[in-house]
């Protein structure tokens, strides 16, 4: 049986699809203080199998240990923490206490329960301003300019601390780029509480009428079209790469670090310009100064999880953005009212 902390979360909740797709049992624990109880009920609908659900903090230790005694659990994946940047800088010590102080709990249950197979949600971020692309895993980690991205490197510095002190661990750090996209079904999608902080829930949101025009945080930045150039992935591809780092965990001890992006950048226009093709009608935007902290460039090699893995991203960027637009214009409020019929949207 798999653990899937954050289970009910966006990337979490399409991994424990796929995870049950490749026949696993899956045990999700999540506070849902970032997601809703429905987007594991909408997974039992497409799969016709009940999801193990237990409602707890990842940071109760006594709760885990209790939890492996009663579950047989093999292997973790780890998504559970919080993930909003901004918010991050204004509430530095509940971003730490939550992302590190969650995930050394968990690792401490986990090595008392003898369990130490361990696959944690890291990004891109831990790169910081890279200064080649693409970025390798070889590249250096750089200075995250927040607590969130802070917490991440920590993090990766604590698994990596605990994996040469015993060698009974195997643990992969994937380090995601920008994941976006939605499962094909559009059951289960992003649904981000208040106003997104991310490019695509953005533009989503604008697309079904929430707001008025999408921001874009620059022209002026070293790219070809001047606006912000990233490595968009497909969140089925992604959650599909957990499955493969698990296997391979399987096969070997110590610690793995995989990029998990396409190897490709598109720019914010470019963005848009896709977007607009798959919804048939312009995207309303106006040109901003600068995001804060924003980098001009940022696109993964990937070539590493290819090797290693038997791993890539499948899908393109029209795929990405259609599958995105399918969930959003299903559930144009997210989780909190039913889906449409498939009908009823064409
Ligand atoms: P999400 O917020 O949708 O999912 C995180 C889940 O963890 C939520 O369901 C939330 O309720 C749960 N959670 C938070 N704190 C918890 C706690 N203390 N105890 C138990 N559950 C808790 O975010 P996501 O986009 O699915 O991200 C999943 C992981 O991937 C996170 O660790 C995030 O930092 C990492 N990541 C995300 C991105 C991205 O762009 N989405 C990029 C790189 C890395
Ligand atoms: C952001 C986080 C990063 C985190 C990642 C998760 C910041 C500074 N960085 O990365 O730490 O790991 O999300 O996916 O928040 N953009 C707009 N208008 C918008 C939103 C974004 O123009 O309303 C632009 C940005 O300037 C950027 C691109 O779109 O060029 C992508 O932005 P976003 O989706 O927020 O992702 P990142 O900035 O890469």
């Amino acid at each position: 049986m798999i653990l899937v902390t954050g289970g009910a979360g966006y990337i979490g909740s399409h991994a424990v699809y796929e995870l049950l797709q490749a026949g696993h049992q899956v045990l999700v624990l999540d506070n849902l203080c970032n997601s809703s109880r429905q987007s594991l009920a909408r997974i039992e609908q497409l799969v016709g199998r009940r999801v193990e659900f237990v409602r707890a903090d990842v940071r109760n230790r006594a709760m885990l240990s209790s939890l492996f005694a009663s579950f047989p659990v093999t292997a973790v994946l780890h998504f559970a923490g919080l993930k909003a940047v901004g918010e991050s800088v204004a509430e530095p010590l509940r971003y730490y206490e939550t992302n590190v102080s969650g995930s050394i709990a968990l690792c401490q249950a986990m090595a008392e329960a003898g369990i130490f197979r361990l696959v944690f949600s890291s990004s891109a971020t831990v790169y910081g301003e890279a200064s080649q692309m693409p970025i390798s895993e070889d590249c250096p980690t750089g200075q995250p300019t927040n607590p969130y991205g802070q917490s991440k490197l920590m993090i990766e510095n604590v698994l990596r601390g605990l994996a040469a002190s015993d060698p009974r661990w195997s643990i992969g750090l994937l380090r995601y780029f920008n994941p976006i996209g939605a499962h094909e079904s559009g059951l289960i999608g992003e649904d981000p509480t208040g106003v997104p902080n991310n490019l695509v829930p953005y533009m989503l949101q604008v697309a079904v009428g929430r707001r008025a025009a999408l921001n874009i945080y620059g022209d002026d930045y070293p790219t070809p079209d001047g606006t912000g150039v990233r490595d968009y992935i497909h969140v089925v591809d992604l959650a599909r790469g957990h499955l493969k780092a698990l296997e391979r965990l399987e096969q070997q001890r110590g610690v793995a670090v995989w990029n998990l992006g396409t190897g490709r950048g598109y720019s914010v226009l470019e963005m848009v310009r896709t977007f607009e093709a798959v919804i048939g009608r312009p995207l309303p935007h106006v040109i901003c100064p600068r995001r804060p902290g924003d980098i001009a460039q940022c696109w993964s090699d990937p070539g590493k999880a290819w090797r290693e893995l038997d791993w890539r991203a499948e899908r393109d960027l029209t795929a990405m953005l259609a599958d995105a637009w399918r969930w959003q214009s299903r559930n144009p409020h997210g989780y909190a009212q039913p889906a449409k019929t498939l009908a009823a949207t064409g």
